[in-house]
């Protein structure tokens, strides 16, 4: 079973409408983001999150679409991500024993990364992430005088007013950024949430794999791929289109 998040509201997009109903090459971004899911041959259902007022919407658009060959049920999100996750989580059945949690923003992550993450499940990791080497070096900057948590990512690029004291130099080699499908055992990310419910409101995860790793419980990483970037601008849209016509196979 996996959970599509696509409650979002697009805000650093800037469109008049929820980035996952914002269309490329011909179908919204979640409806590119399920059919690849289905496609995997190893999702059996989907549950989509979907912003308030925009359930049935997203239920026709996804649940209609006929390359979308499992299962579809959608539930309304919440103020979060976090929250949006845990909405589908307590919608999945009782039979499902493994759950990939997947956004609508990388629409085109492929069958093959999906069915390497569920592989890696089955394989006996409790707690599996795609990942990528970082291109950059990343510095850590010193939390000392941050603004509020959960808008300090979405300080516009270009803000020249900003000085922060840098805390630390993680060694680039080992750092990886993280994509989604991630993938999990459906008990130990039952637990995640509960514990991580807590703080769901004001310091929200964006990152599942974090909430497992907060219960002191191991997370892997296996190969992700250019494909799966994510969409947060209008340039990623203009790069999520070299990725846009593989069929889904
Ligand atoms: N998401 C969700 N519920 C929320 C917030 C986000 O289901 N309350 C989903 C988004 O729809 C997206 C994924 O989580 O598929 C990753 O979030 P992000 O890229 O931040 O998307 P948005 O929150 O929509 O964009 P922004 O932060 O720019 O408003
Ligand atoms: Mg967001």
């Amino acid at each position: 079973m996996a959970i599509l998040t696509a409650a979002g509201s697009g805000t650093r997009l800037g469109r008049d409408l929820p980035k996952a109903l914002v269309e490329l090459d011909g179908a919204a971004l979640v409806v590119h983001a399920a059919r690849r899911l289905a496609a995997s041959g190893v999702v059996d259902a989907l549950v989509v999150t979907a912003p308030p007022g925009l359930v049935a919407a997203i239920s026709g658009l996804v649940g209609g679409d006929a390359a979308v060959t499992v299962p579809v049920r959608v539930v309304e999100g919440g103020h979060t991500r976090q929250q949006s996750v845990a909405a589908g989580l307590a919608a999945a059945g009782p039979e499902t024993d493994v759950v990939l949690v997947h956004d609508a923003a990388r629409p085109f992550a492929s069958p093959e990364l999906v069915r390497r993450v569920v592989a890696a499940v089955r394989a006996g990791h409790g707690a599996v992430v795609p990942g990528v080497p970082v291109v950059d070096t990343i510095k850590a900057v010193s939390a000392a005088d941050q603004c509020a948590v959960g808008a300090r990512d979405e300080v516009p690029t270009g803000a020249n007013n900003v000085v922060e004291p840098v805390a630390s130099t993680p060694e680039r080699a080992l750092l990886r950024a993280v994509q989604t499908p991630q993938g999990f055992d459906r008990a130990l990310l039952d637990r995640a949430h509960a514990a991580g419910a807590a703080h769901a409101a004001n310091a929200p995860s964006t990152d599942d794999a974090g909430l497992v790793e907060a219960l002191g419980e191991t997370v892997v990483v296996v190969p992700g791929e250019d494909a799966a970037l994510k969409i947060t601008t209008e340039r990623d849209l203009v790069l999520a289109a070299l990725y846009a016509d593989d069929g889904g196979t």
